[in-house]
């Protein structure tokens, strides 16, 4: 049984592991403490109640008006393709909406995970030029290779 909730600080460790399990294969950027530490709020985690250990994770990120984008996914490795990356954008969708979000967008390698939740290829072209801001401190830009996706809301 999994428990999907806000992440606290004191999961902070796990959630940098997980990011950096990833991050050490080239699939994901590392995320810093201090970065995970002042965003603690954006997170939501996977806990799986038998042993108490967060097994996923990802992220709501405000971006602009009514724009947000879903980031820092990521879903240990003995416990992918359990639906547990979906429940957690799910849930991040649902906030988000919650708070006005219209286009959700993701910068992702999986782009099939995000296709099965009705994300839809686009050109980075296509997003506010504010997203930026972010890419030009990425260790990939300029020549990033993510896919981006968007998904759009009534
Ligand atoms: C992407 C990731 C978060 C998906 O988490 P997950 O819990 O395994 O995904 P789910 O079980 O919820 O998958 C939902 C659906 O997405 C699709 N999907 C997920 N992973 C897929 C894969 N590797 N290949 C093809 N389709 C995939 C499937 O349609 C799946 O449904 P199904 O299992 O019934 O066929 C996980 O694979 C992961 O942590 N990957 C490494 C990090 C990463 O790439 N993060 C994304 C960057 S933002």
């Amino acid at each position: 049984m999994y428990k999907y909730r806000h992440a606290k600080f004191s999961d902070v460790e796990e959630i940098y592991n997980l990011i950096a399990s990833y991050a050490s294969q080239g699939i994901m950027l590392p995320k810093p403490h201090s970065v995970l530490y002042e965003n603690i709020r954006e997170f939501v985690v996977a806990e799986n109640l038998s042993d108490k250990k967060i097994i996923g994770t990802g992220a709501l990120h405000m971006t602009w008006n009514e724009l947000a984008e879903v980031r820092s996914m990521a879903v240990h490795e003995n416990y992918k393709r359990q639906g547990i990356g979906a429940e957690i954008v799910k849930k991040l969708l649902a906030e988000g909406i919650e708070f006005g979000v219209k286009k959700f967008f993701t910068l992702t390698y999986s782009p099939q995970f995000f296709q099965s939740l009705g994300f839809t290829t686009t050109t980075k072209e296509t997003l506010p030029h504010k997203i930026w801001k972010e890419c030009i401190e990425c260790p990939k830009f300029p020549n990033c290779d993510e896919i981006a996706m968007t998904l759009e809301v009534d």
